[in-house]
């Protein structure tokens, strides 16, 4: 290995003295030097001399920038913040656009036809930044594409004979401990001065004794692009022995230093953005101006919430002995839903703003009354949100500085609009118009979705969506005693589309008018004394799912009903709350309902929905524990524990933690050159050995961190390097995303791996 990197370090000093030559050759021609610490080519004008010089020498000023940025990151503790970083970076991403527009090296085209091959070759780099790695214009590495863009177009159009071409705006050095000394300036004519040359033997001292890591390295890039140079080229690759045997130096970079920023519950709008960016979750008919309480799932959307589905069944169904499953119709017959109670009652009240025709559910619609002194002032309302009371007197505030009231002010505890008197209902202000008087008296509002079933469409044939699954579970109670081998205590499992025409769909995914729910009827004895413990085990069973797939403990908490608001049939009900970009709310609902619901359909059916204990020897009805929770409510819920941002390495993050049993994406398979066969050849079988097992990515565009940060984007647990140690050992570099820690491991290893952070 050491001969190699003798070798490669000749290569490395013959670039060195290539670019003295140029020096020699074109300093008519330059005028400017970018502020690129150390390895300076002179830019204007240099895109005839990358012409004209060896491609290898691009190349290996390509691989020579490369080192000098990872040098002022890694040795100097600059971040990409730092101006020397950005200028050594901006010169980076010049060179390669030079490296990969160049045409065969011999042909010495005219200045005008590789300035316009730098130009396209830039314009692809700003595209592929842009399009494939999803950043936008504010991010830098965008900013400094962009610039050099601008630069080469500028140096495009005919000049003023007179006038230099534009060169980058003189940025400011920040000189602070441990920062590499500023630039040396360059010559009046442009060309590199002393001191730049000076820097550049510097440079190649300074590779020469680093340490190992930093040789292996710099050694590891050259071999890179110099592989790739040979694909410009046409030529055959380098042959195998001109390989680094370090090749896993710049795959198998060490672990990056992980500052975790404290986690804070995301806004809805971060939300809302990453699943639009990451293709996660759309707006329904958003062609068409979006169509609301619907939305639509996007590639990386689909997997998650599949994913979500998949993990509830397995938890709930198939690791336990008590529980099986079904899947029912969502249209019924209209009988069930006239047994089951939701014709008459399954309705919201609704309220009316005469003046803006905006509709309001009354039980979310929130009122105080203010009074200085105990004389009325007004009244105040307000939308439901988790700090409704402090709000209420912040706007009972400003009532009272509007009427230049003195005197002590007092606002009644928050209460929602069903509990307003008639009278009161009249004073309490419209939430759209601030005034009182345009609010109608609640009414019922039925939240079923009608349909007609068959030609005719009348009355008769009136039929309903269902809003809930949980009714075709108890209709086929008895189809399952007969066939399913099932004893009481056992349950009911059913994941289904549910439709419900909510008044106010809010909050994105939160309520929606279709959903999923993911339900369980478990049947239980009928007896006074046993209901309690059973519904206090689902609870802690629907808990530990819950963060068995990662949502955070400190956002789940309980909400025991207090007895008044329970429906008459209902024994008990706790809510798991979580709290939600827009507030705490209920997650999931764990009820337990008595035999209500069979009983109901046993009286409309006339058919018996008695269950036989054959170990008590006695007939009953059975009462039921019912656990259900909306798959796109979790997936919210999974979405906001997920969401993180971090620093890697001086770089701000942002990730989507999601628990390898959810991710979308479970690995990427990243060769670490493309144009190696050997290499693509062995990253292809791995990938489609994971493929048979798991939804897995191949990821060749770009270099080897920026592709690890894309996978961190849509929360892809793991990044597996394929290099030239690969190769020789069968070992392949298996990254995690949460730590950044890279290690080597065997491929038969990774399968155990992954099959244990996945399955387990
Ligand atoms: N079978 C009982 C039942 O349907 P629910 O409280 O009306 O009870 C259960 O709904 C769960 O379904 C809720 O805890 C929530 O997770 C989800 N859910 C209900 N309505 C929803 C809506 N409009 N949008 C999204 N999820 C909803």
């Amino acid at each position: 290995m050491r001969g190699l990197v003798v070798t490669m370090l000749f290569t490395a000093a013959r670039s060195v003295r290539m670019a003295r030559a140029f020096t020699a050759q074109g300093a008519a021609q330059r005028v400017a030097v970018t502020g690129s610490p150390l390895f300076q080519l002179p830019r204007t004008g240099s895109v005839r001399m990358m012409a004209a010089a060896a491609a290898e020498d691009v190349q290996a000023a390509v691989a020579a920038q490369g080192a000098v940025v990872r040098k002022l990151k890694e040795e100097d503790g600059l971040t990409n913040a730092d101006q020397a970083v950005k200028d050594a970076v901006a010169e980076l991403m010049r060179l390669k656009a030079l490296a990969e527009a160049e045409p065969a090296p011999a042909a010495a085209a005219p200045a005008e036809q590789d300035l316009e091959a730098a130009i396209a070759a830039q314009g692809a780099v700003v595209r592929k930044l842009k399009e494939e790695d999803g950043l936008t214009n504010g991010d830098q590495a965008v900013k400094d594409a962009v610039a050099e863009l601008v630069r080469l177009k500028a140096l495009a159009a005919p000049p003023p004979a007179a006038k230099a071409p534009p060169a980058p705006p003189a940025k400011k050095k920040q000189k602070k401990k441990g920062s590499p000394p500023p630039a040396p300036a360059a010559a009046a004519d442009g060309a590199p001065s002393a001191a730049q040359l000076k820097a550049l033997d510097a440079l190649a001292a300074r590779v020469g004794k680093s340490d190992d890591a930093l040789i292996d390295s710099f050694v590891g890039a050259m071999s890179a692009h110099l592989d790739s140079l040979q694909k410009v080229k046409g030529g055959a690759a380098p042959a195998k022995a001109a390989a680094p045997k370090s090749g896993k130096a710049d795959a198998a970079p060490k672990t990056d230093k992980v500052v975790e920023t404290e986690y804070q519950v995301p806004s809805m709008e971060e939300i809302i953005n990453v699943c639009k960016r990451r293709g996660i979750i759309f707006q329904s008919s958003e062609v068409y101006g979006g169509f609301a309480g619907f939305f639509d799932y996007g590639p990386l959307g689909v997997e998650l919430r599949a994913n979500i589905k998949k993990a509830w069944w397995q938890s709930m169904v198939h690791r336990r002995d008590d529980v099986v499953g079904l899947d029912s119709s969502i249209i019924s017959s209209p009988q069930v839903w006239k047994a089951s109670g939701h014709i008459d009652g399954f309705s919201d009240p609704m309220v009316d703003c005469k003046e803006s025709n905006l509709r309001y559910r009354a039980d979310q619609l929130f009122w105080a009354r203010a009074e200085v002194d105990g004389e009325l002032l007004g009244y105040v309302s307000l939308m439901e949100t988790d700090d409704m009371q402090e709000l209420a007197e912040q706007a009972a505030e400003k009532l009272k500085r509007k009427a230049k009231m003195q005197g002590t002010l007092s606002v009644t505890e928050v209460k929602d609009f069903t509990e307003a008197t008639p009278e009161e209902q009249k004073l309490i202000p419209s939430p759209a118009t601030g005034e009182a008087g345009s609010l109608t008296a609640p009414r019922e509002f039925n939240l079923m979705f009608q349909t007609n079933v068959g030609a005719q469409v009348d009355g008769s044939s009136v039929a309903y969506l269902r809003p809930e699954t949980a009714q075709g579970i108890f209709t086929n109670f008895k189809n399952v005693v007969a066939t399913g081998r099932v004893k009481v205590p056992f349950g009911i499992a059913q994941i289904g589309k549910a439709f419900r025409n909510e008044i106010t769909p809010r909050n994105f995914i939160f309520r929606s008018r279709e959903f999923e729910q993911m339900e369980i009827e478990y049947f239980i004895p009928p007896d006074e004394d046993c209901w309690k413990a059973f519904h206090e085990q689902w609870l802690t069973d629907s808990e530990n799912f819950l963060l068995s797939i990662g949502l955070r403990p400190e956002l789940i908490s309980r909400d025991v009903h207090p007895d008044h608001k329970l429906a008459h049939y209902a024994r008990a009900c706790t809510d798991l709350m979580f709290k939600f970009p827009h507030g705490t709310q209920e997650l999931q609902g764990v009820a337990a309902r008595g035999n209500y619901d069979l009983t109901q359909h046993a009286t409309v059916s006339g058919k018996s929905m008695e269950y036989f204990d054959e170990e008590r020897k006695e007939k009953y009805v059975p009462h039921v524990i019912e656990p259900s929770i909306g798959v796109d409510r979790l997936m919210l819920a999974v979405l906001t524990s997920a969401y993180a941002e971090d620093e890697v390495g001086g770089e701000k993050r942002s990730l989507l933690r999601f628990h390898p049993r959810l991710a979308p994406i479970k690995a990427a398979v990243l060769p670490l050159v493309k144009n190696k066969p050997e290499i693509m050849d062995k990253a292809n079988a791995i990938y489609k050995k994971l493929q048979k097992r798991y939804f897995v990515t191949f990821d060749t565009s770009g270099q080897i961190g920026r592709r690890y940060r894309r996978m961190d984007e849509v929360g892809t647990p793991f990044c597996i390097t394929v290099d030239f140690d690969t190769l020789e050992d069968d070992t392949v570099t298996l990254r995690d995303r949460d730590s950044t820690e890279q290690r080597r491991v065997t491929v038969p290893e990774l399968l155990e791996y992954l099959e244990d952070q996945i399955d387990s």
